[in-house]
């Protein structure tokens, strides 16, 4: 559309006027002020120019030679609606400046006209374009937002990866999607679909990894009746069902030499042609691909065709792995006991976390709620500090089964130790204080824990707690400064 190709920057206004004085005295009076100013002679000038650039209000004379100011008015409000219109109409014009309005013209000034009002004007102009376009990043921000639901994640590596994924959705560029197994390849290859100019076209995902050779050919590109023996119908095969849509080769390193080469061949061609068919048919596919093999070392050791490597890696998203970013792990915990546990337990009302001999749940995990009324359990300190330690060598699919673990088992009021696995259970930390836990074995995480421990015990007095720690308190400053523990 055209419209894509006009620059959306700042505000622009043209002024239309026949006489080349008059334009320059508008060149001078708002040449300080934060627009962007085009000339044009006549009314067809203004029309091209309209064509060309994305232009937000419009200063009309009424009276010009060939199209008059009403005439390019009537253009203007049919072909390009968004433009604010004045008219400059002559002394005593009064009929012409009633039709002008009419016409849809938001205002008009009588000539000559005084600097200050048409100052006036314009800049109110400006105001309203502002606000409007400030509106209209807010919606566009929130609908990024919108999509994301279901991808949970804060830490800064994260949030970049959903940056990208706004950025690149809208492209319909090849994506490869990167990392370990687990950490949410499918779910962000969905989320690529969805923030597509494709959304609401099919989203057809493929297991590479799944299927024989033989069977991989005829499921994806579909197969003729006849094409071998059980081949009773004609076969659509994946490709054309994911047609205006999204195709995902999950585990794409996995294709066969034999796959690949047809694979490159319909990505270039933009044609399937179906096992046992003797014509292609044509097809407009986004392709998304995931892998957790390091498939351009894969590529450059010949065992994955660099050809189609270079096809499909149009960009790179990786998908960080969930031990290098241990603080979305506590959402994920949450997000994950309150999908798993909407079943009302009877326990989770009166099962107090004291009873236990452990301090108060987190603070976050008191106000949640699992939509049934009751508060959903809550996850003890030591308990967390487990799951913060573990490395996830699953990633979120394992964090996920460990949580449904607990549910499954009966979790009450608290996850607690007892709820973990043994592999994850036998890394719980000893408190160092009530409820206190260093978030790992380092000497920094004692520290830490050390001070949060001092400070929560004298009540958040410093001088205390620096008497508590045997250190200065001017020491204390510094520390609480380099961990940034305010
Ligand atoms: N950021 C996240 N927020 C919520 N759930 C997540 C997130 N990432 C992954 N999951 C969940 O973890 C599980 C694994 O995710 P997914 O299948 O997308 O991983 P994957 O990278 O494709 O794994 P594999 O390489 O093994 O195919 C899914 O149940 C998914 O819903
Ligand atoms: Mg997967």
């Amino acid at each position: 559309m055209q419209s894509d190709l006009k620059m959306q920057d700042g505000f622009r206004m043209v002024c239309v006027d026949d006489e080349p004085q008059h334009l320059s005295a508008m060149r001078r009076l708002f040449r300080s002020k934060p627009y962007e100013l085009l000339m044009a002679t006549s009314g067809a000038e203004a029309l091209a120019l309209l064509e060309r650039r994305s232009v937000h209000a419009a200063l009309i004379d009424l009276k010009m030679p060939g199209m008059d100011g009403l005439t390019l008015l009537r253009e203007v409000r049919d072909r390009h609606p968004q433009v604010k219109a004045i008219m400059l109409t002559g002394h005593g014009g009064v009929e012409s400046a009633v039709e002008a309005i009419r016409l849809g013209a938001v205002d008009y000034l009588e000539k000559p006209v005084e600097p200050e009002s048409l100052c006036a004007r314009v800049g109110q102009l400006h105001k309203i374009w502002s606000l409007e376009s400030e509106n209209q990043r807010l919606r566009a921000e929130s609908q990024i937002d919108n999509g994301f639901e279901d991808l949970v994640g804060s830490a800064p590596a994260f949030q970049e990866l959903k940056r990208m994924i706004a950025r690149v959705g809208p492209a319909d560029a090849s994506v490869l999607i990167e990392g370990e197994t687990g950490t949410g390849k499918e779910l962000v290859a969905r989320a690529i679909h969805r923030h597509s100019k494709r959304s609401t076209a099919a989203y057809v995902p493929v297991d590479c990894g799944a299927l024989t050779e033989s069977v991989m050919g005829s499921e994806l590109f579909g197969h003729v009746k006849g094409a071998f023996t059980g081949a009773a119908g004609n076969h659509l095969g994946l490709m054309r069902a994911a047609d205006n849509g999204t195709l995902f080769l999950d585990e794409v390193g996995e294709l066969s030499a034999a796959m690949q080469v047809k694979l490159l061949r319909t990505i270039q061609e933009r044609e399937v042609r179906p096992v046992g068919a003797d014509r292609s048919h044509p097809v407009n596919l986004r392709i998304l691909a995931a892998t957790n093999r390091n498939l351009e070392e894969e590529a450059a050791q010949g065992r994955f065709r660099e050809d189609l490597f270079y096809r499909l890696n149009v960009v790179t998203l990786h998908v960080p792995p969930l031990r290098e970013r241990r603080e979305d792990i506590p959402h994920l915990v949450r997000h994950f006991i309150d999908k798993f546990s909407t079943e009302p337990h009877p326990t989770a009302l009166n099962g107090p976390a004291g009873d236990l001999g452990l301090s108060e749940p987190l603070a976050a995990d008191k106000a949640s709620s699992n939509g049934t009324g009751q508060s959903a359990p809550a996850v003890d300190p030591q308990a967390m500090a487990c799951l913060m330690n573990y490395d996830w060598p699953g990633n979120v699919r394992e964090l996920e089964n460990v949580i449904r673990r607990a549910v499954a088992i009966g979790l009450t009021a608290t996850l607690t130790v007892a709820d973990l696995p043994p592999k994850l259970a036998a890394g719980a930390p000893e408190p160092i204080g009530d409820g206190v836990y260093p978030a790992d074995d380092s000497l920094a995480a004692y520290e830490i824990a050390a001070i949060q421990n001092a400070l929560a015990k004298s009540d958040g007095n410093r001088r205390q707690a620096a008497r508590r720690l045997e250190i200065g308190e001017a020491t204390l400053y510094r520390k609480i400064s380099k961990y940034n523990l305010n």
